[in-house]
């Protein structure tokens, strides 16, 4: 059978650091308010020069480095992110350039925060049916770029990063598929009816603008546990696991509380999850790269760790995946 393993990851910030007390200077907020409801202390805002492709080359680079895998033998690259640098092309195709893998398979996967879940699971299935070999998948961000400075229900909340992974097609024996190295099981879903509760108030077919982020945060909070709840339990169902066999929980990082209360929910102990809302806030598509790279390096997740990976976006979008490092 093949089976798609993972050899690298890396990811990168934007150079300037804005903590709650920087946004509570122009914005009518507090470091207090921001900590108590959400957890994020700081973020990175995109400067000048600095976009979503240059953001995913950096990460894409480092993944590749930390691989041993030089670029060109890339042949599928799948970028996540609701902030490309152009309406089109895609922004994969700009990181396909850059790291010298032209005339592979590239393209951008539109399902916002659960961008890089989504990006895992088609990149799995391309490569299990042997449409590719070696895969690049990418979260990345400038959410600054879509933020509404006037309203402090949503401006506090976003930060800009990016984060990859390579993953590699290996044809192996596998008696265990839990105990054997590699993605285990990846589901995903989306439900478009709750679209008004997380939206952006633009598109090129409508307004002719980006537009800027909408959120009614209280319901998106309450729809986000139950239904990360849900398809984690659902993953765990399908690898025949529980939750206690995990070794590390790597989540969307919207809000410290959504961690909380997920974890919670699952019976998982808090030291098992892995949090960067703190560092990075929520760096939609970016967040799960950005907070497993950062975990890769930190040498929490070791090679042979179990890691359940998982996000809730707009759209409704979520999903989780397993792997075995
Ligand atoms: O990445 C996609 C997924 N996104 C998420 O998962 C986000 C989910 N939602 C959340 O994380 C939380 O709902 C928020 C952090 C967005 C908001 O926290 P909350 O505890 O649900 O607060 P709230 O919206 O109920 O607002 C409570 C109060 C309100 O004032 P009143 O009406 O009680 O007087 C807000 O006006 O807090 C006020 N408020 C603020 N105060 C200071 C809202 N934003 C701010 C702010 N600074 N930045």
């Amino acid at each position: 059978m093949i089976r798609t393993v993972m050899r690298g990851t890396g990811s990168a910030l934007p150079k300037r650091l804005v903590t709650n007390e920087d946004l509570a200077r122009t914005v009518d907020t507090s470091d207090e308010w921001i900590v108590e409801r959400t957890g994020i202390r700081q973020r990175y805002f995109a400067g000048e020069g600095e976009t979503t492709a240059t953001l995913a080359i950096e990460a894409a680079h480092k993944a590749l480095a930390a691989a041993g895998i030089d670029g060109k033998t890339i042949d599928l690259i799948i970028l996540g992110t609701a902030t490309p640098d152009q309406t089109f092309p895609a922004t994969a195709t700009a990181v396909q350039h850059a790291i010298g893998a032209n005339g592979c398979i590239a393209f951008d996967v539109a399902a916002v925060c659960s961008g890089f879940l989504y990006g895992l699971g088609i990149a799995d299935s391309m490569l299990r049916t042997g449409m590719a070999k070696r895969a690049l998948v990418l979260g990345a961000e400038t959410f600054s770029r879509l933020l509404d400075w006037e309203d402090r229900t949503t401006c506090v909340l976003f930060g800009d990063g990016a984060g990859a992974m390579v993953l590699e097609a290996v044809e192996c024996d596998v008696t265990d598929p839990v105990a054997a190295p590699g993605i285990i099981a990846t589901r995903l879903h989306a439900d478009g009816a709750h679209n008004p509760l997380l939206f952006c108030s633009g598109g090129v077919s409508t307004t002719g603008t980006a537009g800027h982020v909408q959120m009614m945060g209280r319901e998106v909070f309450r729809h986000a546990v139950v239904n990360l709840a849900e398809v984690l339990e659902e993953v765990l169902g399908v690898a025949g696991i529980t939750a206690e066999d995990l070794d590390w929980v790597v989540p969307h990082q919207a809000n410290q509380r959504i961690l909380d209360a997920t974890a919670k929910k699952l019976g998982l102990p808090p030291e098992k999850v892995v949090v960067t809302v703190a560092s990075h806030a929520n760096t939609s598509a970016a967040s799960v790269p950005l907070a497993f790279d950062t975990a890769v390096r930190d040498g929490r997740i070791k090679p042979g760790d179990l890691v359940m990976l998982e996000a809730l976006g707009a759209g409704f979008t979520w999903g989780a995946c397993l792997i075995r490092v």
